[in-house]
């Protein structure tokens, strides 16, 4: 009998692309652009193995705070390198969605957003959520904002507002978080998705993003299945 529990919705913080990139003697963003192809193929294997939701930190609202040619190159990747990849994400059924804010992103990358989104919406194999100029502070703070012009607007009472409503209105309604990774070898969440993570499991691990592959995931999993989840309770 197998008796393996498939987490339903993974987050995982891709660390390490620098770190990666460095101590090959390359540049950073060829550690990104790497961790760009091991997004790709790593998110149809886990979707591939029950998984339904995956959602990756590609890029923090802190992040801005970085050299201006790293920001520039990402946003080039994620404009480029993002298009390039909807007809993989088509190929293999996999619906794509972005969490984070529109504003300060360039036009460029707002368009292929839009593009990605819109020609990946009817995909059903499992959805990528990638969070760009996410935080989950200011994620709350959003969704605050958004509940209160629907009160000042009549169609909600305070009394109304709950944990379930809350989480609706979140930049997407998700299921939460079961099982969160970082790569790269910190132990810390970094403001990636914490009302999502309230009870999710966590899993370090140092291997850098661009290296963690698929036995890499299973590792994960393992992990995830020697818990016992209690939310709470008694168990
Ligand atoms: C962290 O590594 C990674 C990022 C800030 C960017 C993550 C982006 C990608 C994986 C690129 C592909 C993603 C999409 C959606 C196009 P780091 O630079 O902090 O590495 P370091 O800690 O070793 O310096």
């Amino acid at each position: 009998m197998n008796l393996e529990n498939i987490p339903n919705h993974v987050a995982i913080i891709l660390d390490g692309n620098g770190r990666w990139a460095t101590n090959r003697g390359l540049n950073r963003s060829e550690g990104h652009k790497a961790g760009l192809d091991r997004l790709k193929n790593l998110s149809d294997y886990i979707i591939k193995r029950g998984v339904k939701i995956l959602s990756v930190f590609a890029f923090s609202t802190e992040n801005f705070k970085r050299d201006k040619k790293e920001v520039d190159y990402l946003m080039h990747l994620f404009a480029g390198g993002l298009k390039d990849s909807i007809k993989f994400f088509s190929n293999k059924n996999i619906k794509v969605i972005i969490s984070g804010r529109r504003i300060n992103l360039p036009k460029n990358v707002i368009k292929t957003i839009d593009v990605l989104q819109e020609k990946t919406e009817n995909n059903t194999a499992g959805i990528l959520n990638i969070c760009l100029n996410y935080g989950g502070k200011a994620e709350i703070v959003d969704t605050a904002r958004k509940i209160a012009y629907l009160v000042q607007n009549k169609e909600l009472t305070v009394d109304e507002i709950d944990e379930e409503l809350f989480s609706k209105n979140l930049y997407n309604d998700l299921p939460p978080v079961d099982l969160m990774i970082r790569t790269g070898g910190e132990l810390r969440i970094s403001n990636f998705m914490i009302y999502e993570c309230a009870y999710a499991e966590f899993y370090f691990t140092n291997t850098y993003f661009p290296d963690f592959d698929e036995l890499e995931f299973e590792k994960a999993l393992d992990s995830f299945n020697e818990r016992n989840r209690k939310f709470g309770g008694l168990k």
